[in-house]
């Protein structure tokens, strides 16, 4: 395993049998942390970006299989944010020193482009020095175009997985996987810093799916990656599927640190619920980004992807406080820079 985490290291890829072996095993674990370390030191130092999440809606008229707030599931709880509610939460957001607002919610027809165009330059006027993220699934060409005049920086979207099979067992058959794929190079063709991602563990995924995914993500050239394990929701069919792992994810975290040196790699909240020490962690292993929520505390609970998610109960400014104990418990700091990728 050395070899290949040496050769990974000095030229960013590797064969795909090559990765095969090195998702795989288990070995040198420490010495492929050390790495993905010494990489994102070499670039970001110790610095770790914060992303203010909002989670505007957890209506959603998709049907994935895995989620929580999935369309069938009637016993999600649903809300959405008012405008006033999200400037609210920017406001907070502002004065705890978060200089970028992710908006994110399922797919919801309620939040057209006019409201979102709206609040997208309301924000930029308000806080010109701010990065606005939106991370509000599929939409149209025309959409994502006026969202971007309106101001918007980013879009997190994640691919899922790059393989068509895969995405048909982990889809109701009217998504379409062609459509995302093409979101996200309609995304990056109008200019979007963007966001890709998968989650680790999904029921079916083989390792040769992984490997489609790091190829994926080589051909998009994303600014940021979003990886977390898979986590089942009781009110899903996958409901008895058992989770990814930590291991494997951190196994990741530091593959992908090496082949895309200046990505912006987040410690998800999925790292941090399948471990109590899973988001430092995954900063130990090359994450260099973290997403506290900013919600308002009583739909927290409701925006509930999976069971178990983590920073439910606490307030902003709490999980804020939390977040920099740890950050600063591993040796980094929190930056209160916008965070743009190098
Ligand atoms: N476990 C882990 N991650 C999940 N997501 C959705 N459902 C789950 C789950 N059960 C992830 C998806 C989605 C992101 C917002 O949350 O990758 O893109
Ligand atoms: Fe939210 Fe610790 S990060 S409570």
């Amino acid at each position: 395993m050395k070899n290949l985490i040496e050769k990974l290291y000095s030229t960013g890829n590797l064969t795909d049998s090559e990765f095969q072996r090195l998702i795989d095993s288990n070995e040198d674990s420490g010495l492929l942390a050390e790495y993905a370390d010494r990489v994102r030191r070499k670039y970001y130092g110790n610095k770790v970006f914060l992303r203010g999440l909002i989670e505007i809606s957890s209506y959603c008229r998709n049907d994935c299989l895995y989620c929580g707030i999935r369309r069938s599931n009637r016993n999600a709880g649903r809300y959405r944010l008012s405008r006033k509610e999200i400037l609210s939460c920017c406001e907070t957001g502002y004065e705890l020193g978060f200089r970028t607002f992710v908006m994110q919610g399922g797919e919801d027809s309620y939040f057209t482009d006019d409201f979102m165009c709206s609040l997208i330059s309301d924000i930029k006027n308000t806080y010109p020095d701010c990065a606005v993220t939106l991370s509000l699934g599929e939409r149209s060409f025309e959409s994502y175009r006026r969202m971007k005049d309106a101001g918007a920086d980013r879009y997190l979207l994640r691919h899922e997985t790059a393989s068509a099979e895969l995405y048909g067992k982990l889809h109701p058959s009217e998504m379409s996987f062609e459509n995302r794929m093409e979101c996200l190079f309609n995304l990056k063709k109008l200019g979007y810093q963007v966001g890709a991602g998968f989650m680790v563990g999904v029921p079916f995924q083989t390792t040769q799916d992984i490997i489609k995914d790091l190829r994926f993500l080589q051909e998009l050239k994303p600014q940021m990656i979003g990886i977390g394990a898979f986590i089942p929701h009781h009110d899903t069919p996958f409901a008895n599927e058992k989770a990814g792992t930590l291991e494997l994810t951190l196994r990741l975290l530091g593959i992908l640190r090496l082949m895309f040196p200046k990505v912006l790699l987040p410690a998800t909240t999925a790292l941090g619920t399948i471990a109590p020490d899973g988001r430092e962690r995954g900063l130990k292993t090359g994450c260099n980004v973290v997403m506290p929520n900013l919600s308002p505390v009583d739909v927290r609970k409701k925006y509930s992807l999976y069971d178990n998610k983590i920073c439910t109960g606490e307030e902003a400014a709490e999980c804020v406080a939390c977040l920099q104990r740890r950050i600063e418990s591993v040796g980094y700091e929190i930056s209160a820079e916008r965070g743009d990728a190098l």
